[in-house]
């Protein structure tokens, strides 16, 4: 999920990656490593900042050179941080060095087909297989190109990698669902998990898809695909400043981070549905005890998360509520040993989060971290920790994070229900849950949010409404809404309205109306659309189509016909674009919106 940088053909490889390091510091990582290669593998590695793995490197007796070498910054997803989990991983005699970005979900089981064979694992990681296997191949007599490939043809889930290998001056790199992209240089060549990694040697780049293979040498580079077949690519030349690099070209983060959430949402299901048994499977739950009672504490945007899961409870008759961790920590509901309090938490760090988290523990119920960051505070203090593998972000205003949230959070729902003997297949979630990354892609690729938010520049406030599963989704959107535009904005119960928001409604109070599926809720939020319509406020309305609230519309934001627990999230999805576009539209501080942290240490 972080970064990675390769070279062939500089003379000063050490420096190279580390300055391509430096160059993808911007994405968040907890530690980094290089292997150089050519004759002997040396790998250096260090939890913490470039600047311990510079220092280690200096103090280094032998002098590390070679003209080939691969270089990580890990942002971990299986095992803490920690030198020993640092890339690059190498096999039991140091013939072959990999970085990896991204999870190998079948890894726990060639580990344990590696160990029974007699090999030793030295880390935590998933990635640590590769090494093994190539190895094993080289072992059987296969060449190392052969081997490498071989090896991917045995791992599952997203990955990119970079190989070095014993003896030779080439790096061997793949791709699947964690990008990828060669710098074709005039003398040397580059590998970087996003172009910043070596802007500063080429500008020419060639990204590879899915399924492809790379191998850079002295001479040259090839692509090809999972047949074998050479893929003709010619390198495009990007012109980014160097503002805009560390952001693949978007002009903030956070726009970037909301493209990202087809890749985030497939790396947050990946492995954990059984497509053969429809059911949901996590390991990371199999030891939580018997739970009768659900509590969620949390902040912000993962508040409303815990709104959203907390409903999803309910539907599954579990008993479940959602606090607010500010006010749990100073005023504990009653729990019992088989009451489960979940923090859920992108960041691990938020100080209300944490107190309301120990509190509950002392009182003697299971804790959950539901977060993003492996080795956070609450991962460590937690009975037990649910990850969203929703990769690192930048953005002070949650965007990917949240939308990893809610679908880890159907996981565990599902869970859940198993365990309480609730019926253990849904094929018609499972189904809706694969399908949401390419449905998010839709949402992206065709949302007008941009012109209809042209219209409602300098209106006095902005509504957002909803219903059930919506009305999380209503609150997101106008946190999302206020934190970076400066404007105001309410989320409302959409039949709350009429209980005292109405008399702030009028012509210049625009409301983004939430309405997905056909059934009681929705025809009642249409009644509540028509409440405002009547007090001549603009509608802009966030639909799949299955009702005709188009009617009553000024604008829509159309969304994909979807299950009812998912289409909430394809909602966010516009909503997420209308708060950004606005915000761009006044020229905010996106990334950084003013009084704003991104981790809040402070109760
Ligand atoms: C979201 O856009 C905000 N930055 C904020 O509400 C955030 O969600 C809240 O501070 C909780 O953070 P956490 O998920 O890291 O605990
Ligand atoms: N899953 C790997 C690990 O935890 C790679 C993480 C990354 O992409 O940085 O080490």
């Amino acid at each position: 999920m972080c970064g990675i940088i390769g070279c062939v053909g500089r003379d000063d490889t050490v420096e190279t990656l580390l300055n391509g390091l430096s160059n993808l510091e911007y994405r968040g990582y907890d530690s980094a490593g290089l292997a150089i290669g050519g004759g002997n593998l040396e790998v250096t590695k260090k939890q913490g900042e470039l600047e311990n793995l510079r220092a280690e490197l200096d103090n280094n007796e032998s002098s590390v050179s070679g003209t080939v070498g691969i270089g990580h910054t890990r942002w971990s997803t299986h095992g803490p941080p920690s030198d020993r989990n640092s890339h690059p991983h190498t096999d039991s005699d140091n013939r072959v060095s990999v970085v990896h970005n991204g999870i190998i979900e079948n890894y726990q089981s060639i580990r344990d087909e590696l160990t029974t064979e007699g090999i030793t694992f030295t880390s935590d990681t998933d990635s640590e297989v590769v090494p093994h296997l190539i190895a094993g191949y080289l072992d059987d007599g296969l060449n190392p190109q052969a081997a490498f490939e071989k090896a991917v043809e045995r791992i599952e889930g997203s990955y990119a990698l970079a190989v070095i290998i014993e003896g030779t001056d080439a790096i061997f790199a793949v791709r699947n669902d964690s990008p990828l992209v060669v710098g074709a240089g005039d003398s040397a060549y580059f590998l970087g998990s996003d172009v910043p990694a070596f802007l500063d040697y080429t500008r020419d780049v060639v990204y590879l898809d899915n399924g492809e293979f790379a191998i850079l040498r002295p001479d040259g580079w090839t692509i090809s695909n999972q047949e074998g077949d050479n893929v003709t690519k010619n390198p495009k030349t990007v012109e980014w400043t160097a503002e805009q690099t560390g952001k693949s070209g978007y002009s903030h983060f956070m726009l970037k981070e909301i493209n990202e959430q087809p890749t985030s949402l497939r790396q947050c299901i990946s492995g954990r549905v059984d497509e053969l048994k429809d059911a949901v499977v996590v390991e990371e739950l199999d030891h939580l005890s018997h739970v009768d009672r659900v509590q969620f504490v949390a902040c912000g945007t993962s508040y409303h998360a815990a709104l959203y899961g907390a409903e999803l409870l309910r539907d599954r008759d579990i008993n479940s509520k959602a606090y607010l961790a500010s006010e749990y920590a100073t005023a504990p509901a009653p729990v019992t040993k088989a009451t489960l309090v979940v923090g859920v938490t992108q960041s691990g760090e938020t100080a209300d989060t944490l107190s309301a988290l120990r509190e509950a523990q002392n009182r003697g119920a299971q804790t959950l971290a539901l977060t993003n960051v492996v080795g956070s505070t609450a991962a460590r203090e937690c009975d037990h920790v649910l990850y969203i593998r929703a990769g690192p972000e930048i953005g002070v205003a949650a965007t990917k994070t949240f939308s990893s949230q809610l679908v880890t959070l159907n996981l565990l729902v599902e869970h859940l229900a198993r365990g309480r003997g609730r019926s253990t297949t849904n094929y018609e979630l499972i189904t809706a849950l694969r399908n949401l990354p390419n449905q998010v892609q839709h949402v992206l690729d065709e949302s007008n949010a941009q012109e209809v938010v042209d219209e409602y520049v300098g209106d006095n406030a902005f509504f957002f409404i909803g219903r059930g599963l919506n009305f999380p989704v209503a609150l997101e959107g106008a946190l999302k809404f206020k934190e970076i535009t400066y404007e105001h904005a309410e989320g409302f119960a959409a039949g709350e309205l009429k209980h005292g928001p109405l008399a702030l409604v009028t012509a210049n109070t625009p409301i983004f109306a939430v309405v997905t599926g056909d059934d009681e809720r929705a025809q009642k939020t249409i009644g509540n659309i028509k409440e405002v319509e009547a007090r001549d406020a603009p509608v802009v309305l966030i639909t799949d189509g299955e009702t005709e609230a188009e009617r009553y519309a000024d604008h829509v934001l159309e969304i994909p016909d979807s299950h009812q627990r998912v289409s909430p999230m394809l909602a966010n999805v516009q909503l997420q674009l209308v708060a950004y576009h606005m915000a761009d539209r006044f020229g905010r501080d996106i990334d950084k919106p003013r009084n704003l942290a991104k981790s809040v240490t402070v109760e």
